[in-house]
């Protein structure tokens, strides 16, 4: 017994290191240590040995099952790692392959010009605040001290959805929406689009951008206006820029203006090359928003005295200061996006 299990050994060390594949070893593996298997078998036949020669035998045959057993181990091992160097190799990915171009997208101009003035306006301190779209007629006119007979309030001018829901003609609503919930002092803005019933062309679209500027606080007059936005108008068009304020007429604003910037083209000469400047048209200023102090009825329609409390409010055109900006003439191009219009923003 003792010889057949060395010849066992010897025999299955040596298929073992034959073995070419891990199916192959597998299979060696139930031959010899299986159920059935040829060492199984010689321990069954210990039992029938004298009591002397059990031990020694049984040692033997549990010396060659463990002996067997590491080589089994360590050929897997060796058939794992080649397995492994060979997904390796094969699902290798090569980065140095040549792709076509990607397109990549850019920053629409008027989400830039957005950006721009929102930056602006944060550096200064001012919350962006956003407000709805949809809208009810009091916080779009109501609240704003526009009275039923105002022209804005026309089927006409203004989209209505409902009765007494409009889709809001302008971000001023989104100064009683602030109101209602924050207290003076605070300093806001807020862009978003607005619509009215205009038909296409090159000045005009149904929907537009604007944004929204308003300070409350103690004390705030007409210098803290012509302040702010003196600076505005320096960062965008340049630190040469003048500021000027013609009389207008707002119902949510008292006194209320309309400010111009020198023009950047012609440095407000109206002149350039000769020509009248294309860009201010000849007249050397440039129109960049409405504004105004708070009228006094719209501080109260928000519960705020307007003993106490007063403010600027101003609103500006984005889609305006964009074409003004990079010289768009056609305000159309802006909102059809052509992939070849888009493509010069990058
Ligand atoms: N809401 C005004 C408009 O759409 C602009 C404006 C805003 C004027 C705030 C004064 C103060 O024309």
């Amino acid at each position: 017994m003792m010889n057949l299990c060395e010849e066992l050994l010897s025999r299955a060390t040596a298929q073992i290191d034959a073995a070419d594949s891990a199916v192959r070893l597998e299979a060696l593996r139930v031959a010899l240590l299986g159920k059935q298997g040829e060492l199984t078998a010689l321990l069954k036949g210990l039992k029938d040995l004298p009591d002397a020669e059990r031990p020694a035998v049984g040692k033997a045959i549990n010396d060659a099952r463990t002996q067997i057993e590491n080589a089994l181990s360590h050929k897997k091992s060796y058939f794992e790692d080649a397995a492994l160097r060979e997904r390796l190799q094969s699902e290798r990915v090569d980065f140095t392959i040549d792709i076509p171009d990607r397109p990549i997208g850019s920053i629409h101009p008027i989400n830039h010009t957005r950006q721009r003035i929102c930056d602006f306006f944060v550096s200064m301190g001012f919350f962006v605040a956003d407000s709805p779209e949809i809208e009810t007629e009091f916080y779009n006119f109501e609240a704003l001290n526009i009275p039923s007979d105002h022209p804005a309030r026309e089927v006409q001018d203004t989209f209505f959805l409902a009765d007494g829901i409009v889709l809001r003609s302008q971000t001023s609503s989104g100064q009683i929406r602030f109101m209602e919930k924050y207290p003076p002092p605070f300093k806001m803005i807020s862009p978003g689009r607005v619509y009215r019933c205009d038909d296409v062309d090159a000045t005009h679209s149904p929907m537009f951008h604007q944004l929204e500027g308003l300070v409350v606080d103690k004390n705030i007059t007409m210098c803290d206006l012509k302040g702010i936005l003196e600076l505005f108008a320096k960062h965008f068009f340049g630190s040469q820029t003048k500021t000027r304020f013609r009389p207008s007429f707002f119902p949510f604003t008292e006194p209320s203006v309309e400010v111009d910037a020198s023009c950047f083209n012609c440095g407000g000469k109206g002149q350039a090359g000769g020509v009248p400047c294309r860009v201010c048209k000849g007249t050397g200023w440039i129109e960049i928003l409405g504004a105004g102090l708070v009228n006094r009825r719209v501080l109260q329609n928000v519960g705020v005295n307007p003993d106490v409390y007063s403010g600027f409010a101003f609103g500006m055109g984005l889609d305006r200061i964009t074409n003004i900006l990079h010289g768009i003439t056609d305000l159309r191009v802006v909102f059809e996006n052509d992939v070849r219009f888009l493509k010069q923003f990058r």
